[in-house]
């Protein structure tokens, strides 16, 4: 049987695993990435450790398995930048992480522009993209602008490495997150590059998410020549995970954030207020697929504050438990806007907060408010994605770290008034980029083949009264702006 290795490169930590042609999963290894908070509102990585953890865990599953790897794929937390030399192969300090907010002020400053960002690139002028990170970078660190100087997201950094400094190059569904790449054109935009002072000499080239990135060279255990021939970012690689190939297709993954994105087709859309329009992937030389997106940016991350930040559980999993443990949120509202909102608010310089506290408030009625802020949130992005795009969803596919929890999922379903569909395997960002790299190589021949390897593991079916979305959207509303007043 062909063996296909899968790296996810995620926010919290990385992780290698081997996928099998009959799609089953097997051998994996999980390092977790420092995280830096070098002041409020900045988030950082150390992309050398990062490499290094890859490379480990790659180097781990190679020891275990006896057949011939066909392929690897690379999925990525997405619009994270890292600038390095090509001959030192050093970095120039930390990568700037997606959730990183020291462009907020210079986004206001280019307003002017956001009609031709909507444009050429699908996004909204937030400092969540790239592209004024890598400006941010050029301008404040001490970089030389010299043919060694590349400047790109995790996947290339990775790819750079793994073939030994053969291969800068990128895929369209990392690259429509920069915020410098026209999703029309399919090429680096040329106005952008020159508004943000990018020189286009530095970014990598394009190359489809399945095709052919290089192969590796020998890295200890890691053999030389296996082919990289599939690259994702992590939340398009989930919606291929997904098998939602046609156009209507809704997918949301609750991780760290969420992300909520729909197949739309071969057409590029115009923009649609509030939402994203972001590749979703190219299979070879085929037209390139869109998808409409509602980027959330902290779910699953709420979580971790009420285990690590105020210690009211001691593990993820408690929390289910413990929001079942109260009938309602006893009238509180938590908006857990740690870092601005994304969709469809857009509000860089919104912050967390929670309304209608009393003396009867517990942790258990915080527990199930952050609960609901997800449910909410999600609500939120797929009521502007059903308004916006026209087309109405007919369920929602499901997966990610918060998916386990049944009693959200049923939250869920009678907050949209659809069926939510829980795979039985919740490793889709793993398995879609396992099937990009696979395609490439004949491990896998269509994506016919991929919908059938698809099984349902659970439905929720809207059953209860929704109650609460208009005091949330309030609690939205007057949470705006807090951190610019
Ligand atoms: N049993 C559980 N119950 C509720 N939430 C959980 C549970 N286990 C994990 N989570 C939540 O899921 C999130 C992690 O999910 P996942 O691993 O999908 O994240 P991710 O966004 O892919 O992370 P990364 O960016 O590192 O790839 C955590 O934020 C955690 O709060
Ligand atoms: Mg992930």
């Amino acid at each position: 049987m062909s063996v296909v290795i899968a790296i996810d490169a995620g926010t919290t930590g990385v992780r290698s695993r081997a996928v099998y042609s009959d799609g089953t999963l097997a051998t994996a290894s999980y390092r977790e990435v420092t995280q830096y908070f070098p002041q409020p509102g900045w988030v950082e990585h150390d992309a050398t450790e990062i490499w290094q953890a890859v490379l480990a865990t790659l180097q781990d599953v190679v020891v275990q398995i006896d057949e011939t790897i066909t392929a690897i794929g690379i999925t990525n937390q997405r619009e994270t930048v890292v600038a390095w030399n090509k001959q030192t192969g050093l970095p120039y300090g930390h990568a700037i992480v997606w959730q990183d907010r020291r462009t907020s002020d210079r986004c206001l400053e280019l307003a002017e522009y956001l009609p031709l960002v909507r444009k050429q690139t699908g996004l909204v002028l937030d400092p969540y993209f790239s592209g004024t990170k890598i400006e941010w970078l050029l301008t404040n660190r001490d970089i030389p602008q010299d043919d060694d100087l590349c400047i790109a997201t995790i996947d290339s950094w990775l790819i750079w490495n793994l073939t030994g400094g053969k291969s800068f190059v990128t895929d369209p569904s990392n690259a429509s997150r920069t915020m410098l790449f026209d999703i029309n054109q399919m090429q680096w935009s040329q106005e952008l590059c020159q508004i943000l002072n990018v020189p286009k000499t530095i970014l990598p080239e394009v190359r489809a998410s399945s095709g052919r990135f290089g192969a590796t060279i020998k890295h200890g255990s890691l053999p030389a020549g296996i082919a990289i021939s599939g690259v994702a970012g992590d939340q398009q690689a989930a919606l291929f995970g997904q098998a939602c190939f046609a156009p209507g297709n809704t997918k949301n993954t609750y991780g760290t954030g969420s992300f909520v994105l729909m197949n739309v087709g071969t057409t590029c859309p115009s923009p649609k207020d509030g939402l994203l329009t972001t590749v979703a992937w190219q299979l070879g030389s085929q037209k390139p697929v869109y998808a409409l997106e509602g980027a959330i940016f902290v779910t699953g991350a709420a979580i971790q504050w009420l285990r690590d930040g105020l210690n009211i559980i001691d593990r993820a999993s408690d929390i289910g438990p413990l929001a079942q443990s109260v009938s309602d949120s006893g009238g509180i509202v938590v908006v857990p806007a740690f870092t601005g909102l994304g969709s469809p608010w857009w509000d860089t310089y919104e912050r967390g907060s929670i309304f209608g506290i009393t003396r009867g408030t517990s942790r258990a009625h915080i527990a199930r408010a952050t609960i609901e802020s997800i449910v909410y949130q999600t609500r939120d992005v797929v009521e502007s994605m059903t308004s916006a795009s026209g087309v109405t969803i007919s369920d929602l596919r499901v997966d990610g770290g918060a998916a386990v929890m049944d009693f959200m999922l049923q939250l869920q379903a009678d907050h949209l008034a659809v069926d939510v569909l829980r795979p039985k395997e919740l490793e889709t960002t793993v398995m879609g980029v396992a099937y990009l790299a696979g395609l490439a190589q004949g491990v896998w021949d269509s994506t016919e083949d991929i919908s059938k390897a698809w099984q349902l593991d659970v439905t929720f079916s809207p059953k209860n009264d929704p109650v609460g979305y208009e005091t949330w959207q309030s609690a939205v509303k007057r949470s705006m702006n807090w951190s610019h007043v």
